[in-house]
């Protein structure tokens, strides 16, 4: 029989309320909350906040092909460290995620490193070339249930509209990277005054809004479930709110870096600062913020996108686009998110897991009988990223030398500790 584990002393957030209380858990499963609870491992959680795990929707873990920059065991660490017990695995590996036999292997590599659930997306298209659709039947009956093209959007609209027919018939939702590639040739950073004054390439909001529209219209005739990758400009938000309005069965992410980074930091010409999307202005960021507040967004998404050192120190029009999210996503919402700490449990985990579908085992309250994948976060504590200590085989996090508040103690998966005391136990 397993060891029983008992967190003592923190503030329970559940859908329905807070309450303080110890948690016991047994064989994966919570077993009694209440006071005074004893066990063989007992994880003080004062000062803290004892929630459901968090699922990150866009993971980027490297697995197969990418194995310089991150694995799926580093990536399932760095999530761990992070609070996330479910991790939705990005397809754009190598080969890409686009038949049964990639998604069994990531899934696999899931299990073998055992700190997260890593649950793999499949390709919309073969390749993600966008020419003709993957598999999704095939891929859907391997368990499938979240398809995109991640790092392009689905360019052909014909293509898009076919994909959307079959996504509903299979039950399955689609994901989209909004960004129509006509517009965005050779673009490094937002189109703004400061990308002028650098004379580096704008890329348009039009590029994102453009297929953000396109692809609502595209719901609207099919009835497929539709999820929208890191918005990142403020109409994207007006858009998505408009189609809610009208009951289309939408959802919306967007990341931390989004809500914290400006497009002026490409001023340093860092490539660290280089993102697909792209960073954007305080008043995309201000709308990014109205949008998770009224419920337009209901997610937020890491796009933990890890990128070798070698290959970041490239010069900006030639560095590949993307950041670390993973270890620092709790930290940087908290601090720059504005946003009640049951916002950002919801926002974390409770809405993800239900976009996910994984929301039998995730995203749970912490009561009796319930599988116990569980989070315990100090809101308060500040802390900075130090590069040396990341879990990921990364280090292109644009947050050195910024301060983030609020941090993981204890991350529980499966009813098994995956992190003590901010320390990963495997
Ligand atoms: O910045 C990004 N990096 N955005 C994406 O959509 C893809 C990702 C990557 O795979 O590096």
């Amino acid at each position: 029989m397993s060891k029983t584990v008992v967190i003592k002393g923190g503030k329970i957030i559940n859908h329905d309320g807070e309450l303080r209380a110890d948690v016991r858990i047994e064989n994966e499963i919570v077993v009694e909350v209440g006071a005074n609870l004893k066990g063989d491992v007992e994880l003080d959680a004062s000062g803290c906040i004892v929630t459901s795990g968090f699922v990150d929707l866009h993971a980027h873990l490297r697995e197969p092909g990418k194995e310089e920059a991150e694995t799926i065991e580093t990536g399932s660490r760095a999530g761990a460290l992070g609070g996330y017990t479910a991790l939705v695995a990005m397809p754009n590996t190598d080969p890409p995620q686009d038949s049964v036999a990639v998604i069994d292997f990531v899934r696999e590599q899931g299990k073998r490193a055992g700190l997260v659930d890593v649950i793999p997306s499949g390709c919309i298209t073969l390749g993600r070339q966008g020419e003709t659709l993957a598999p999704m039947a095939e891929l859907a009956q391997a368990g499938v249930n979240f398809f995109t093209d991640d790092g392009f959007g689905v360019q052909d609209a014909s293509l898009m509209r076919r994909a959307l027919e079959y996504a509903r018939g299979l039950g399955v939702t689609l994901a989209q990277h909004c960004e129509v590639a006509e517009l965005t040739k050779g673009a490094v950073m937002s189109e703004c005054q400061c990308c002028t004054d650098l004379g580096l390439p704008g890329w348009p909001a039009i590029a994102e809004e453009l297929m953000v529209f396109r692809d609502i219209e595209l719901v609207r005739i099919t009835g497929a479930t539709m999820h929208f990758l890191h918005l990142s400009t403020a109409r994207s938000v007006d858009l998505v709110r408009a189609a809610k309005r009208d009951g289309l069965p939408i959802t919306a992410e967007v990341t931390p870096h989004h809500l914290s980074l400006t497009q002026e930091l490409l001023a340093s010409y860092d490539s660290v600062y280089k993102v697909n999307p792209p960073l954007r202005s305080n008043d995309d960021i201000r709308a990014l913020k109205i949008g998770l507040l009224d419920g337009t967004i209901d997610a937020i998404a890491t796009d933990h996108a890890p990128h070798p050192r070698r290959d970041k120190e490239m010069s900006l029009d030639m560095a590949p686009p993307g950041m670390l999210g993973l270890e620092t996503a709790l930290g940087v919402v908290l601090a720059f998110g504005d946003l009640e700490i049951k916002d950002v449990v919801a926002l974390l985990s409770w809405n993800p897991a239900r976009i996910a579908k994984i929301d039998n085992a995730h995203g749970r309250p912490i009561a009796v009988s319930e599988p116990a994948n569980i989070c315990i976060f100090d809101p308060e504590l500040s802390w900075s990223v130090d590069l040396q200590r990341l879990a990921s085989k990364s280090i292109n996090s644009p947050y050195v030398g910024r301060t983030l508040r609020g941090k993981v103690r204890h991350t529980i998966f499966r009813g098994t500790p995956t992190v003590i005391d901010g320390q990963a136990q495997k």
